[in-house]
C-alpha cells in the first residue's frame, strides 16, 4: 500500500446565508476574486455554489460557499470554526482600518504559533482570519481599496474545532500524511510538504464545546478539501482509507472542475480529497472572464430555467469584471472598459445582473 500524497489544501467550503451578501463581503471586504458561479450538485432544490480565489485561481486559494438561507446551521465542535487567509507581513494595520471602515466585527491583532492575525465575522456569522505570513508569494486579487501589497494570497489554513484531538491527529498523520509541528495552548498544528500557507491545518481543542451541525446550514463550515493531484492518487487514497478502516469513504464523484472523495473524519469534520481535471476552472469559461455568469454542468443544463428560478438574483461587483480591470489601469481606462464590455456582450459573455429573474424566494424551496 502506498503512502498518502496530499500536497496541501485544495478548497474550503462554507455555508453562507444570502448570496449577494456573501458575494459583496468576499469580493469587496476580503478582496477575493469570484471565479465561478454554479450550483450545488446534490439535492432537490437549487442552491448556488460560488467559488472565490486569488488572482490566478490557484489551488489552495479557493473558498467556495453554499448560500443556504433555507436552513440555519449550528456552529460547534466537529466543524471548521474559522478560515484563515494569508496576508503580507505588516499588513494587519491596513486590514484593521479596512474592516472598521466596512463596519465588520473584528478582533484586535492576536498571535498563534508566532503569527499575528485578526479574526473577523462574515455576514452569515462565519469566522474568518487574516494572518500575516512573510513567505507566501502567491498573487492576491486587487480591488479599488485593496492593493497588491496587502491583498490576501489565498488560504493559510482552516481552524478545526474538536472535542478530543487524539483520533483526529491519527487521521491526519496516518491517513493523510500530515505531521504535527507544534502546539500553542489549545491549538495543535499539522503541516504537509514544505508547510506554511495552504499546507497547514490547525486543530482547536475545545473539550466542552457542544457538537455543531453536520449538514448544510447557514453560518457553518461544511468541509475542507485536500489536493491529491491525479485521479490515480485519488483512487489509491480511497484504497488507503479502506485499508485503515475508514470505510465510510464516498465513491469518486465528478465535481466538473475536479474529482473527489469524501470521508467523515474522527473529530467530525467532513474531509474531501480532490484531483484536478484538465483546464480546471477554465474548462467552461475563459480564464479572464471567470465567474461572470451562471454555469451549469452538462447534466443540469436542460433544467436551467427551473434551477435559475430557485436562485436569488445576484449582481457581479464591478471590480470582478474584466472591463473594470481596464478601467482601474489609469487614464483612458474607462473608454477601454466600455469597449471591452461591448466586446464581451458581442461574444455572448455578459456578467450576471439578474435583478429581474423569476424569483421564488432566494433558496426557499417552491411550494408544492
Ligand atoms: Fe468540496
Amino acid at each position: 500500500m502506498s503512502q498518502p500524497v496530499i500536497k496541501g489544501l485544495h478548497h474550503i467550503t462554507l455555508c453562507a446565508s444570502g448570496a449577494q451578501d456573501d458575494l459583496d463581503f468576499l469580493t469587496q471586504v476580503l478582496g477575493l476574486r469570484l471565479i465561478k458561479q454554479t450550483v450545488l450538485f446534490d439535492g432537490r432544490y437549487a442552491h448556488y455554489h460560488l467559488y472565490y480565489a486569488n488572482a490566478n485561481a490557484d489551488i489552495g486559494s479557493v473558498l467556495t460557499t453554499f448560500p443556504y438561507r433555507r436552513i440555519a446551521g449550528r456552529p460547534g465542535a466537529g466543524q471548521i470554526s474559522s478560515t484563515a487567509f494569508a496576508v503580507p507581513k505588516g499588513s494587519l494595520s491596513f486590514w484593521s482600518d479596512h474592516l472598521s471602515r466596512h463596519a465588520v466585527e473584528h478582533s484586535e491583532p492576536q498571535e498563534r504559533f508566532g503569527q499575528s492575525f485578526i479574526r473577523l465575522r462574515h455576514p452569515s456569522g462565519l469566522l474568518m482570519e487574516v494572518i500575516e505570513d512573510a513567505d507566501d508569494a502567491r498573487a492576491g486579487w486587487t480591488t479599488g481599496e485593496i492593493g497588491a501589497d496587502v491583498a490576501a494570497r489565498g488560504f493559510h489554513g482552516p481552524v478545526l474545532s474538536v472535542r478530543e484531538t487524539a483520533e483526529q491527529e491519527r487521521f491526519f498523520v496516518e491517513a493523510l500524511g500530515f505531521r504535527k509541528t507544534g502546539t500553542d495552548g489549545a491549538y495543535h498544528r499539522f503541516e504537509v510538504g514544505t508547510g506554511g500557507a495552504a499546507k497547514t491545518l490547525v486543530l482547536h481543542h475545545e473539550p466542552d464545546r457542544a457538537t455543531g451541525s453536520w449538514g448544510f446550514g447557514a453560518g457553518t463550515g461544511h468541509h475542507l478539501a485536500l489536493d491529491i493531484g491525479t485521479d490515480e492518487a485519488l483512487a489509491e487514497q480511497k484504497n488507503l482509507y479502506e485499508e485503515l478502516g475508514y470505510t465510510d469513504c464516498s465513491e469518486i464523484k465528478d465535481r466538473n472542475y475536479f474529482h473527489s472523495i469524501y470521508v467523515r473524519s474522527p473529530g467530525g469534520i467532513l474531509t474531501e480529497c480532490a484531483a484536478s481535471v484538465p483546464e480546471g476552472f477554465a474548462r467552461d469559461e475563459p480564464i479572464d472572464q471567470l465567474g461572470m455568469q451562471l454555469l451549469l454542468p452538462p447534466w443540469f443544463e436542460h433544467r436551467r430555467e427551473e434551477i435559475v428560478a430557485m436562485l436569488e438574483p445576484i449582481v457581479v461587483p464591478e471590480h470582478n469584471r474584466p472591463a473594470t480591470m481596464a478601467a482601474a489601469a489609469g487614464p483612458g481606462g474607462a473608454a477601454q472598459a466600455r469597449k471591452e464590455t461591448e466586446a464581451s456582450a458581442a461574444s455572448g459573455v455578459t456578467p450576471s445582473r439578474r435583478t429581474s429573474a423569476t424569483f421564488i424566494g432566494g433558496d426557499v424551496p417552491p411550494q408544492t
